[in-house]
């Protein structure tokens, strides 16, 4: 075990991350039960790793989400269970299944539930650590019980970024940069790029496709307009297509290319009256991978292990990231595809559909329509097309329970700088309802009875003005 303490923990924390990585490395057998999303599927990917590199036997489960629907999925064994990415909100959970504080290691980022048996736990958030995901835990866990498992930094990078934490602060911040990036560059598969363009797509989508579908920062003539991105970049002189025409992407495009782009952008936002300061981010590349593949950088890496998760694989995800590049990354592929065509169809469904407007948020049902995995991905992407003044709540069936609703939210992180919390919101407002909810202030999910919606939906608007007012200048 490693025992230099790292001067950036906070005391308490490091003692937390020591704590479970004893614990794990005394256990006979474990199996780790991990959400399904990137962030889970990196966790996963993590501690599994570096469990059997200790000569533990693991197994592993993957739940939507922790609920008394996906208990049973939890198994009735002596192993050591880890929760990972989630656990920490449904420990009652837990407590009702009766497992004991021996059996169970909690390693997540979500906020706590209160419960009388103490389980433990390591979550970086209650020590302030609120731009780390659960995979930069489980990372720091992995280190802790052998410092060979440092190559494990990249994916621990690829869950922090598609849990939006390099998102508020145009890159990652925190133990989650100054451990977990440095340890992926001095393992030499990651690259950071400190002032690249703040744009998702740079590795597989021509430039213009790439600017045109980016609204962080929304730049008046290129967002939502493929023709105009495409003009832009010809005024500009910068070659787009090679001889045979194949287009080329962002992170083939010369420095010089990049710099004239980023200048003009930002000449482009000056001109319309918008801030600059988003323009730019740290981003991190992955050079050992082949160039012009959605690997190659950590949000496009992370849409690919989304994609596997939301359509009930996250175990192709797992092995894409133990390094499977034959079956599993063809595989991977071609949900990769399915989940944009969805994803495309659900952004179409939404805006024709329309949402209906309450003073605070604005919302719609799908019904049956998608998967409610993807419901939240879809509700993120239209709001740049909608009013992203406000939050956005869209409804839908759960196909495994008639009696349940699926409600998901996204707002923006200038509406979260406004005071809006669509965690607190959604877990609130879901408890009365007896259904539960969790997630971050810009994206939260809930699960709530059927027969609720409309109040459930009358009640977070409610909060959610209460929210908007505890923030206002008028506020005292
Ligand atoms: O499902 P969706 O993509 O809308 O989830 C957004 C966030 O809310 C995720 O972080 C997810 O883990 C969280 N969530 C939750 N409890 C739920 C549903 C979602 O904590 N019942």
């Amino acid at each position: 075990m490693c025992m230099n303490i790292p001067r950036y923990y906070a005391m308490g924390f490091y003692d937390d991350v020591k704590a479970a990585a004893e614990q794990i490395a005394e256990a006979p057998e474990i199996t780790i039960i991990s959400h399904i999303d990137a962030d889970g599927i990196a966790c996963e990917a993590i501690l599994s790793q570096a469990i059997s590199r200790y000569g533990i036997p693991v197994r592993s489960v993957f739940v939507r989400q922790l609920e008394p629907l996906t208990m049973p999925q939890v198994p009735s064994d002596s192993s050591l269970k880890i929760f990972s990415d989630l656990g920490a909100g449904q420990q009652n959970l837990l407590l009702e299944r009766d497992l004991t504080e021996k059996e169970v290691v909690i390693v997540d980022h979500h906020v706590s539930q209160p419960c009388e048996r103490e389980y433990r736990q390591v979550n970086c958030l209650p020590y302030g650590y609120n731009r780390m995901s659960a995979a930069g835990v489980s990372y720091l866990v992995a280190k802790q019980m052998d410092p060979i498992n440092t190559d494990l930094a990249k994916l621990a990078i690829i869950g922090n970024v598609g849990d939006m934490m390099a998102r508020e602060k145009c890159g990652l911040v925190g133990p989650a940069r100054d451990v977990i990036v440095e340890d992926g560059v001095k393992h030499r598969n990651v690259e950071v790029r400190k002032r690249d363009l703040n744009c998702y797509g740079t590795a597989t989508r021509p430039v213009h496709l790439s600017l045109s579908y980016n609204d962080d920062p929304f730049i008046k003539g290129i967002t939502n307009n493929p023709e105009g991105a495409r003009q832009f970049l010809k005024r500009l002189g910068i070659r787009q297509q090679s001889e045979n025409g194949r287009w080329y992407v962002w992170e083939e495009m010369s420095i010089e290319d990049k710099r004239t782009i980023i200048s003009a952008l930002a000449e482009q936002l000056i001109a319309n009256g918008e801030r600059t300061d988003r323009l730019l981010a740290e981003t991190y590349g992955f050079p050992d991978e082949i160039p012009r593949t959605p690997l190659r950088n950590a949000q496009e890496y992370a849409t690919v292990l989304n994609a596997c998760g939301r359509w009930s694989k996250p175990q192709v995800g797992g092995a894409i990231l133990r390094g499977d590049r034959g079956i599993a990354y063809r595989d991977a592929e071609h949900m990769l595809n399915n989940h944009r065509a969805i994803i495309r169809d659900l952004l179409q469904f939404i805006i024709d559909t329309g949402v209906k407007q309450l003073e605070n948020l604005q919302y719609l049902h799908v019904g049956g329509r998608y998967p409610d995995t993807i419901v939240g991905i879809g509700a993120g992407m239209a709001l740049s097309k909608l009013n992203s003044s406000i939050p956005i709540l869209i409804m839908c069936e759960v196909p495994e329970d008639k009696n349940l609703t699926k409600v998901s939210m996204r707002t923006t992180e200038r509406v979260v700088e406004r005071g809006i919390d669509l965690q607190k919101a959604l877990s609130d407002a879901s408890s009365e309802y007896g259904g539960g909810g969790g997630g971050h202030k810009i994206a939260a999910g809930a699960y709530i009875p059927k027969t609720a919606e409309e109040e459930f939906v009358i009640r977070v608007n409610r909060i959610l003005g209460e929210q908007f007012a505890a923030k206002s200048p008028d506020h005292c």
